[in-house]
């Protein structure tokens, strides 16, 4: 879920300095609901018949009963967030138990929020999941419970703050060293550009919102991304309005969404036949361009160790407006590694600024990546 926070803490962004009251995103359009739900399922394209039929339908049900853990008499909590908690279960599963996350609602409001996020992960399993992307397990609409894939490891926040301070090697490469700054670019990129091709976008790309998990590969351990929090996402289907923004993790967030949450609150629609909110509303929602700057913010503070307008206290915010993440990272003391001729600054070039159609599209930053992994090896 966005958030309005200057910087996020090490621990999680959405508790950083979250707001008096939950302002999120204000519930979708439900006029448009009702004219995708006269449309039936109409389009010629599988995926996009898929989306629609994700969107008016509730998400499937768990395979099995699931239990909350407890140890010393407390739920053990994953993280919470300010709509939701995560807490460790258990899902019996035929003979078998699986440890899953539940992420569940910790206001009511919190219910619808939930279960649009559990439409979209059970979409986004329906089209083929990855490994990449959190597996979802089923939704239970009575308590709007996800369960979803227990990923034991830190945030990628948390893990590049600590390869920060740990850091032996040469100051001009990324703080988890070139090549798995690489690695972690082009699996989360991979991501990115498999969710534009099934019309999912994510809405709030920070690295508070991957997860980085340990796998066991042929010559040892290795840790790799996974994107979570759909919260702030939406499907893409014709004639849907999706919610507008109405916060923003500032640290993260391209200018466009940054100034529709300064212009303030959406004002809802009035009744569920107004439809002129949605129509005149001209604040923007999330789209790919905005997910690529999220991304790319993400990769940046990746491989400087610390969020970029960190040390520009009460000004973060101008800084941000502005789209210019990487002429302030050459100001400061991590400026080596965004040399002009770096990779960082090469991979990552384009992919900001105030202007969302100027930006290069995710496939461009794939296929970039993939050049300079390749001549890397
Ligand atoms: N599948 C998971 N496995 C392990 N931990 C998880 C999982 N999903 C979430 N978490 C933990 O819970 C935290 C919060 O989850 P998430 O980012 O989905 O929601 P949020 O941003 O806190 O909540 P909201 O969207 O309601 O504001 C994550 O930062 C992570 O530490
Ligand atoms: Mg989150």
């Amino acid at each position: 879920m966005l958030w309005v926070t200057t910087t996020s803490s090490t621990q999680s962004s959405a508790s950083a300095t979250p707001p008096e009251t939950p302002v999120g995103t204000i519930a979708s359009d439900w006029n448009s609901l009702n004219e995708i739900f006269n449309a039936k399922y109409t389009s010629g394209d599988p995926l996009a018949s898929a989306r629609q039929k994700a969107l008016l339908e509730i998400p499937p049900r768990p395979f099995g009963a699931y239990t909350e853990d407890v140890q010393c008499g407390s739920k053990v909590y994953l993280g919470s967030g300010a709509w939701s908690d995560v807490v460790r279960g258990t899902l019996a599963v035929d003979n078998e138990k699986v440890v899953v996350a539940i992420k569940m609602p910790c206001y009511p409001d919190g219910y619808e929020i939930l279960r649009d996020e559990a439409k979209i992960l059970s979409y986004i399993t329906s089209a083929g999941s990855r490994e990449s992307i959190v597996g979802f397990l089923g939704f239970d609409s009575l308590n709007a419970a996800i369960l979803m894939e227990c990923v034991a490891g830190t945030t990628l926040g948390q893990y590049c703050r600590r390869r920060k301070a740990e850091r032996r090697g040469t100051r001009s490469e990324p703080v988890t060293g070139l090549t798995e700054w690489l690695y972690v670019a082009k699996q989360l990129t991979d991501s990115f550009v498999h969710l534009k091709s099934i019309g999912v976008v994510h809405g709030d790309v920070t690295w508070n919102n991957i997860l980085m998990k340990e796998i066991r590969t042929e010559s040892g351990f290795r840790n790799t991304p996974v994107v979570i929090d759909f919260s702030s996402g939406h499907l893409e289907v014709q004639g849907y309005r999706p919610a507008a923004v109405s916060a923003t993790t500032t640290a993260f967030c391209s200018p466009e969404l940054l100034e529709a949450h300064i212009r303030g609150p959406i004002t809802p629609p009035q009744s569920p036949t107004d439809k002129s909110r949605a129509q005149n509303d001209p604040r923007p929602i999330p789209t790919y361009a905005s997910d690529l700057y999220g991304l790319a913010m993400t990769l940046l503070s990746a491989a400087i160790g610390t969020e970029v307008y960190e040390n520009a206290g009460r000004y973060a915010g101008i800084y941000a407006r502005q789209g210019q993440p990487l002429d302030w990272v050459r100001n400061g003391d991590a400026c080596l590694i965004v040399g002009v001729r770096s990779v960082v600054s090469k991979t990552l070039n384009g992919c900001f600024g105030r202007v969302a159609e100027k930006r290069i599209e995710v496939e461009e930053l794939r296929d970039r990546l993939g050049g300079f992994i390749e001549s890397a090896t």
